[in-house]
C-alpha cells in the first residue's frame, strides 16, 4: 500500500512537471510569429490581431480551434496545424506575461 501511495505521488508530480509551460520555449518559438504579430506581441501586420498581453486561455483556445477547423484562417491553420499542444502552451505562457499600458484617445 505504501508503494502504492509512492507510486502515485511520483505520477502526480511527473504530470504537474509536464503541465507546466516553458515560457523560454514560447519566447524562442514566437520568432515564427514576429513577422506578422510584431516582436513585442504589437501586430505589424493590418489583418493580424495583437498577441501582447492576451490571455492565455483565449490565446490557447484560438490555436486549438484552427488546428481542428472551427476557426479558419489561410495561415492560422497552417502554422496551427505545425504546432504541439506544448508548444501552443509555451506560447500562451510567453504572450500572455506581456504587460500592455494603453492611451485612451483624448476626445
Ligand atoms: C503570415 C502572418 C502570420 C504569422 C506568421 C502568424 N500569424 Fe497568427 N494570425 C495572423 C492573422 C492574419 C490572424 C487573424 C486570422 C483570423 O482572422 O482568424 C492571426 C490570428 C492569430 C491568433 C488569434 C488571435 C485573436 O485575437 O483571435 C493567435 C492566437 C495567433 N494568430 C497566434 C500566432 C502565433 C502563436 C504565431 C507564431 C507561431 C502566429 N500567430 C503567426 C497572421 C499570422
Amino acid at each position: 500500500m505504501k508503494r502504492f501511495v509512492i507510486l502515485c505521488l511520483g505520477l502526480i508530480i511527473n504530470i504537474a512537471v509536464a503541465a507546466a509551460a516553458d515560457i523560454e520555449n514560447g519566447k524562442k518559438l514566437s520568432s515564427a510569429c514576429s513577422v506578422c504579430h510584431g516582436k513585442d506581441g504589437i501586430s505589424t501586420y493590418p489583418e493580424a490581431p495583437n498577441l501582447a498581453g492576451m490571455s492565455s486561455i483565449y490565446f490557447e483556445k484560438s490555436l486549438v480551434d484552427y488546428r481542428k477547423g472551427i476557426r479558419q484562417d489561410r495561415r492560422m491553420t497552417l502554422i496551427a496545424s505545425a504546432l504541439s499542444m506544448e508548444e501552443i502552451k509555451d506560447l500562451a505562457a510567453w504572450f500572455s506575461a506581456f504587460e500592455v499600458t494603453v492611451k485612451l484617445p483624448e476626445l
